[in-house]
């Protein structure tokens, strides 16, 4: 079904990149991932993760392989998955452009690491979610640097309330997109 406002033939036909295409399936929860292996410890900021099942809960992600925190995950065999919120925006574009593991991301973004309760990797204090994720399946690793996470204990600031304007996902309540911000 068509918008009244976009009609079919609005939409271009060309063949789109896969840049370009992604923009459009990729908006979600921008979150942090961090890692632990050895002493070492690392953040990066990842958008391309997905849900692949809810019992057992199952997360997707792509972390690709120059990043240190590849490395990181793939021997550890272990991450978390945390939620952060606009007020640590422009820490989340930091750390996505930045390589680990110097300098330490941590201290050089202001961000608290708490230890975790089920994994080695720290949560981030200042996320407002935090999943602890073991990791399950690595069969698609090599060809697209996907691996796929179990959640083994979520954390996860409690709201007093839903209004209409809250941004909460899942559980059968959507989020309308808001304004671009760069
Ligand atoms: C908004 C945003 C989203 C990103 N999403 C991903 C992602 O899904 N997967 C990925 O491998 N890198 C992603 N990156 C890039 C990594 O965060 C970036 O390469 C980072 O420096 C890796 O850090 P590391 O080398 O210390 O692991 C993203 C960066 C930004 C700014």
């Amino acid at each position: 079904m068509h918008s009244d406002r976009i009609s079919h033939e609005d939409i271009q036909e060309e063949r789109f990149s896969g840049r370009q295409g992604s923009r459009f399936l990729e908006p979600g929860p921008v979150v942090l991932v961090s890692s632990a292996y050895m002493g070492e410890r690392d953040i990066m900021t990842m958008g391309w993760h997905m849900v692949m099942m809810d019992e057992p809960s199952l997360v997707g992600c792509f972390i690709w392989d120059q990043n240190y925190s590849h490395e990181l995950v793939r021997r550890s065999k272990e991450c978390v998955v945390n939620v952060p919120e606009v007020t640590i925006a422009e820490a989340v574009v930091g750390i996505g452009n930045h390589h680990g593991p110097e300098p330490d991301k941590f201290e050089e973004f202001g961000l608290t690491a708490v230890a975790a309760t089920k994994v080695g990797a720290p949560l981030i204090a200042e996320c407002y979610a935090n999943f602890e994720c073991k990791l399950v399946d690595t069969s698609l690793t090599k060809k697209y640097s996907l691996f796929v996470f179990e959640v083994v204990k979520a954390h996860v600031a409690t709201v007093a309330e839903v209004s209409d304007d809250d941004s909460l996902r899942g559980m059968g309540l959507f989020m309308i997109a808001g304004e671009d911000d760069e």
